[in-house]
C-alpha cells in the first residue's frame, strides 16, 4: 500500500459504498461478498434517498488510501462520479468495469483496487459476474509493473506540482 500501511493481515475483508443510484446494487453485492466468505464493511448509503457521491466515494477511497482498506467497491448511477472521486486519492486506482472482459483487464494490467460499477447500467447479474472476475484475477506484473510505477511517479510529481 504505497508504504502507507499493510493490508496483509485483512485479505478476506472488503468495504463497499454507494449513493442511493447505487444502492439497490450494494444490497445485492454484500450478500454475494458474504455469501463468498468476505467480510463486509459497508460505509453507506443505507437507504435510496439521494446523497450526494463524493461524500461516499471519498469515506472508501481515503480508507483505501490510508491503507485501512486493502481494497473496495463503489456503487454509483454509472460508476462515472465514483471513479472520478476515488482517483483522487493517493495510490488509489479504481476502474470503472462494464463487463467481464474490462473486469479482469483492470486486474491483471492495471492492479486495481477499487472496483466502480454502475447500478442504474448493469444488471445484478452482470455486475455479479464481473465482481467475482474481479476478486480473483492478479496482478501481472512484468510490463505492466513498469507502468504503473510511472502511473506512481506521475502522482508524486502532481503532489509536489501541489504542494511545493
Ligand atoms: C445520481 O443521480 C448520479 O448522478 C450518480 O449516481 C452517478 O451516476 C454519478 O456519476
Amino acid at each position: 500500500m504505497d508504504g502507507r500501511g499493510s493490508c496483509e493481515n485483512l485479505k478476506n475483508y472488503i468495504v463497499i459504498a454507494s449513493d442511493h443510484a447505487g444502492f439497490s446494487l450494494k444490497e445485492h453485492l454484500k450478500k454475494v461478498l458474504v455469501n463468498l466468505g468476505y467480510e463486509v464493511k459497508d460505509l453507506g448509503t443505507y437507504t435510496s434517498q439521494s446523497v450526494d457521491y463524493p461524500d461516499y466515494a471519498s469515506m472508501l477511497a481515503g480508507g483505501v488510501s490510508r491503507g485501512e482498506y486493502p481494497r473496495g467497491i463503489l456503487v454509483c448511477g454509472t460508476g462515472i462520479g465514483m471513479c472520478m472521486v476515488a482517483n483522487k486519492f493517493r495510490g488509489v486506482r479504481a476502474a470503472l468495469c462494464w463487463d467481464e472482459y474490462t473486469a479482469k483487464v483492470s486486474r491483471t494490467h492495471n492492479d486495481s483496487n477499487v472496483l466502480c460499477l454502475g447500478g442504474r447500467v448493469l444488471s445484478f447479474e452482470e455486475a455479479e459476474k464481473i465482481l467475482k472476475i474481479w476478486l480473483r484475477e492478479k496482478f501481472e506484473g512484468g510490463r505492466h509493473a513498469r507502468r504503473l510505477e510511472k502511473l506512481k511517479a506521475i502522482e508524486r510529481s502532481m503532489e509536489k506540482w501541489v504542494n511545493g
